[in-house]
């Protein structure tokens, strides 16, 4: 196989979606390199020692702004070699200064059949809208809110779902399925966007 893809995982809590990734590409198509909280304390952060991935706790708080705390964070993942940011359950906007550090290389798994419930909650904005087939998505990051280019998006019909823990318990292992494969995929080059429509972007088959 040719040479893993370094990435860095950006997390605020559990950190299922950074294990998922731990027990799957990490060490074999992509290498976990960096592990970045914007909460300290958060489990996720316990998940990534316990593999001896490097972490670091970027709190909004320890810096004068938002554009100086994302300024520490991007510059400690590129000095660490990172070459896609995944987010995995990341709670806060990234600025534009970020995202240009890494371009077309930051993906988010979100707990919708985006571009229907963006934002925060979306499972229980999905509940309060009474729809039967909820889902997740892979998406690259843009400047707007769970607004970039669709990767992967897979879907669940739970008609009868009522409580948002249903519909977690459903969601979860498609997150930790979809998110690594999103992460193969870009790993293996295997992602690009249509000529003809940008906002489209195409997944190379695997050909091995
Ligand atoms: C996931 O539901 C993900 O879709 C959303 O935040 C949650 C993170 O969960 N963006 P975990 O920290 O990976 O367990």
């Amino acid at each position: 196989m040719s040479e893993s893809l370094p990435i860095a995982v950006l997390v605020s809590g559990t950190g299922t979606n950074l294990q998922a990734l731990l027990d799957t590409v990490h060490g074999h198509e992509a290498r976990v390199v960096a592990v970045a909280s914007s909460v300290p304390g958060a489990l996720a952060l316990e998940r990534a020692v316990a593999r001896g991935v490097a972490t670091a706790v970027f709190e909004r708080s320890s810096y004068p702004d938002r554009e100086a705390r994302d300024a520490a964070m991007a510059a400690w993942l590129v000095e660490r070699g990172t070459r896609l940011v995944v987010l995995a359950g990341y709670m806060d906007l990234l600025t534009f200064a970020f995202l240009e550090r890494f371009p077309s290389a930051i993906v988010n798994v979100h707990p919708s059949l985006l571009p229907a419930f963006p934002g925060l909650r979306a499972i229980e904005q999905a509940l309060a809208y009474g729809v039967k087939v909820f889902g997740v998505t892979v998406h690259f990051v843009d400047a707007g809110v769970d607004s970039g280019a669709v990767i992967l998006q897979r879907s669940v019909e739970l008609p009868q779902a009522r409580r948002p823990d249903e519909v977690l318990a459903a969601l979860r292992p498609i997150e930790h399925t979809l998110l690594p494969e999103a992460v193969r995929l870009f790993a293996r080059g295997a992602l690009q966007a249509d000529p003809e429509n940008p906002r489209r972007i195409i997944c190379a088959p695997d050909e091995r």
